[in-house]
């Protein structure tokens, strides 16, 4: 079969473009810049820096009213 003349320059001129990303991608850009790595470590160490503490049932009032009213007049509304 005869692969017309137009279809070998648009072939070359794809490869040219994929080759050209790969490049980029693997070559020109730094590797910080494309992993995600970095990123994840230094959350991670922001997170385990904070303090735990005891939150308290008030923090969960503002989401959770309907919990807060039914443990208000539990037994257990004197519980923090
Ligand atoms: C910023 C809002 C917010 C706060 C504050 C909050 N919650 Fe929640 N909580 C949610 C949401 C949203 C859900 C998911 C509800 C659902 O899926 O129906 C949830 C779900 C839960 C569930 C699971 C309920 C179930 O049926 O599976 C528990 C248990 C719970 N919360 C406990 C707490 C406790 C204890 C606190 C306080 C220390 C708290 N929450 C504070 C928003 C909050």
């Amino acid at each position: 079969m005869r692969v017309p003349e137009q279809v070998k320059r648009l072939a070359v001129v794809i490869a040219v473009i994929v080759a050209g990303v790969l490049v980029t991608r693997f070559y020109a850009i730094p590797r910080s810049l494309v992993s995600n790595e970095l990123h994840r470590s230094s959350t991670i160490q922001q997170e385990l820096a904070k303090p735990v503490k005891f939150a308290g049932s008030e923090i969960c009032q503002g989401c959770h009213e309907a919990e807060a009213i039914k443990k208000n007049k539990s037994f257990h509304r004197n519980l923090s």
